[in-house]
C-alpha cells in the first residue's frame, strides 16, 4: 500500500505533538534551504516542513522546488516559528515528482485570474482556486443533503433529449452523422430519421420537463446536472455548459415554490459558513484586497462573511414584476437615463442592469420577483387570472442578478395546449409531457438554480469562468 499518509488539514487541526506521520503533497515554496511550505489540497494552510541543515544530501535539496511532489516522514513538533502551531520535522524526504522551477508556471507570488484561466489545468494548486473548489464541493454536498433530508428523490434526467425545454432555440445538436455528407430528404433538408436516435436530438437545456414527470409519481424530486446553452452571451455570468439544480414539487403553488427556494439558498449558504470557515475567510480577505483597488463609492458595504450572514438572517424581499417596473420607472436612475435600456412601459424584459439596481441599490438584499408578463416567459408557466401575467418567479442576488428562475406550472390541459399552440411549441412531440396533465394532474411548481451563479455569490468571485473547473464559453473549450 502506497497511501499511508495523514492529510495536512487533520494535522493542523490538532495541538497534539510528538508523534510520527507520513505526509505527501506539493512544494509551494522552499526557503533558506530548510523550510518547505507543503500543501496537499485538503486546506489552504500549508504545513511547514523543517529539513534540518546538514541532514539531507544536496541532490535531494536541489529537487525541492515549487511544484515538486514529495513524501515526508517525520515527527510533528510544536512550532517555534510564527503562523503555525505545529510543524513537521523531517526524518526522510522522498521526491515523488520533480518540477523544473524555470518551467513551472506557478511561482510563489500572486498571479492574475486571467493568467490562471489560461493555465486552468494547474490552477487547482493555488490558494484561491483551492478555496473556490472546496467550497463548490461543499455546496454540492449541501444541495444533496438539503433535498435528501426533505425526502426529495434525486432524479437523473437525460443529457441528450429531443426537446428544447425552454423553447428558446439555444440548443447544441447531437448527431452521429458525417457532417460533410449527411443523408438528405428530397427537399434538401437533413434526414434525421437516419440519424442515431431516428430524430433530431440536442443537449438538454433544462431537466425540468422530465422532472415534472418524476414529480407526478414521487411527489417531490430534484435534478442536479449539467445543462447546455448555445446562447452567444460572452459575459461574466454565462456559460455554455453549467450545472443546474431543479426541484419539482407536486401539490405546490408559487408561494410554496418561493418558500422552498429561499429556505434552500439559506441552508446551503449556512452549510458552508459552518463547514468552510478557513476557505471563506481566505476569500474574504482576498476580496478586501481587491476592493482596495476600487474607488471608495464602488466598494461593497459588507465583507464576504458579513454578506453571507446577512442573507441567511434576513427575509428576501418579495414583490411582483408590476411593482418592480413601477420602482424602476420612478427611479432617478431611469429619469437621468443612467440605464442603457430605459424602462418606459410595462411588459419589457428586465435587463441585468435593472435587476442589479433593484437588489443592490433599492432593496440591498435578495429579491424574489413574481408574476411576469406571459410574453417574456416560457410556455409551461401557469396563467394568472388577469390573462396578462404568469405565475413565474425569479430570484435576484446582489452582485449577480438572476440566480433562480422558476414558476408554478400550468396544470390545466386545455390552457397548456392552447398556450403551446400560441407559442409554436410542438404539441404532438410533447405528447408525453401532456400525459401528466391528462392523467391525475395536480398543481405543481419548481425552479432552477444556476449552480455557478450561486458559487459566484458565495465565493465573492466576479467571473463565472473562475468558479467552474473547466469553463466552456463561446470560442473556448480548453482542457
Ligand atoms: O431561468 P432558466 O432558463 O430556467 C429554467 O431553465 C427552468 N427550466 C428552471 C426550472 O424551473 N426548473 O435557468 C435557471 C437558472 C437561471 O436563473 C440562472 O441562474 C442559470 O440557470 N442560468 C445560467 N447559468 C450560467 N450560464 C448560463 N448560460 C445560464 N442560463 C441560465
Ligand atoms: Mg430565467
Amino acid at each position: 500500500m502506497f497511501n499511508n499518509r495523514t492529510k495536512i488539514k487533520e494535522l493542523l487541526q490538532s495541538d497534539k505533538t510528538d508523534y510520527d506521520v507520513i505526509v505527501m503533497g506539493w512544494v509551494r515554496s522552499f526557503r533558506n534551504n530548510q523550510f518547505i511550505a507543503m500543501n496537499d489540497g485538503s486546506t489552504n494552510n500549508n504545513l511547514q516542513v523543517v529539513a534540518e541543515l546538514g541532514k539531507f544530501d544536496e541532490t535531494t535539496l536541489r529537487k525541492i522546488t515549487t511544484g515538486a511532489s514529495i513524501k515526508v516522514a517525520g515527527s510533528i513538533i510544536s512550532s517555534l516559528g510564527k503562523g503555525q502551531k505545529v510543524e513537521l520535522k523531517a526524518k526522510t524526504i522522498e521526491i515523488l515528482g520533480e518540477s523544473d522551477a524555470d518551467k513551472f508556471p506557478l511561482q510563489p507570488k500572486k498571479h492574475s485570474l486571467e493568467f490562471l484561466r489560461e493555465i486552468a489545468h494547474l490552477r487547482f494548486r493555488t490558494n484561491t482556486f483551492g478555496s473556490i473548489f472546496r467550497i463548490r464541493h461543499s455546496l454540492a454536498f449541501a444541495v444533496h443533503k438539503f433535498f435528501n433530508d426533505k425526502g426529495f428523490v434525486y432524479l437523473h434526467t437525460p443529457i441528450i433529449t429531443a426537446s428544447d425545454a425552454e423553447g428558446a432555440g439555444e440548443t447544441f445538436h447531437v448527431t452521429s452523422f458525417d457532417l460533410e455528407n449527411p443523408p438528405k430528404n428530397d427537399d434538401g433538408s437533413v434526414n434525421f430519421k437516419e440519424d442515431f436516435f431516428g430524430k433530431a436530438t440536442n443537449l438538454t437545456v433544462s431537466g425540468q420537463l422530465e422532472g415534472e414527470l418524476g414529480a407526478m409519481g414521487f411527489g417531490e424530486v430534484y435534478t442536479f446536472g449539467p445543462t447546455f446553452r448555445a446562447e452567444n452571451s460572452n459575459t461574466t455570468r454565462h456559460l455554455a455548459e453549467f450545472w443546474m439544480i431543479e426541484p419539482e414539487m407536486a401539490f405546490s403553488d408559487l408561494d410554496d415554490n418561493a418558500n422552498l427556494a429561499e429556505e434552500f439558498i439559506k441552508y446551503i449558504i449556512g452549510y458552508v459558513l459552518d463547514n468552510n470557515k478557513d476557505d471563506l475567510e481566505f476569500l474574504a480577505s482576498r476580496l478586501l484586497e481587491e476592493e482596495k483597488q476600487k474607488p471608495l463609492q464602488e466598494r461593497s458595504e459588507m465583507g464576504l462573511l458579513e454578506k453571507l450572514q446577512f442573507v441567511i438572517n434576513n427575509n428576501f424581499e418579495r414583490l411582483t414584476y408590476t411593482e418592480a417596473i413601477d420602482i424602476l420607472r420612478e427611479s432617478n436612475h431611469n429619469k437621468k437615463k443612467k440605464f442603457q435600456y430605459i424602462i418606459d412601459k410595462w411588459g419589457v424584459d428586465l435587463q441585468s442592469e435593472h435587476e442589479r439596481y433593484l437588489v443592490e441599490k433599492h432593496f440591498k438584499k435578495p429579491v424574489i420577483l413574481t408574476n411576469y408578463p406571459k410574453e417574456i416567459k416560457a410556455f409551461y408557466m401557469r396563467s394568472n387570472d388577469d390573462g396578462k401575467t404568469v405565475a413565474a418567479m425569479d430570484i435576484l442576488a446582489p452582485g449577480i442578478g438572476e440566480i433562480v428562475g422558476g414558476s408554478q406550472r400550468e396544470e390545466r390541459l386545455d390552457k397548456l395546449t392552447e398556450r403551446m399552440k400560441e407559442m409554436n411549441i410542438p404539441v404532438e412531440e410533447l405528447s408525453w409531457y401532456l400525459d401528466t396533465r391528462r392523467f391525475g394532474t395536480v398543481p405543481h411548481a419548481g425552479f432552477g438554480l444556476g449552480f455557478e451563479r450561486l458559487v459566484l455569490f458565495v465565493t465573492g468571485m466576479t467571473n463565472i469562468r473562475d468558479v467552474i473547473p473547466f469553463p466552456r464559453t463561446p470560442k473556448s473549450a480548453e482542457f
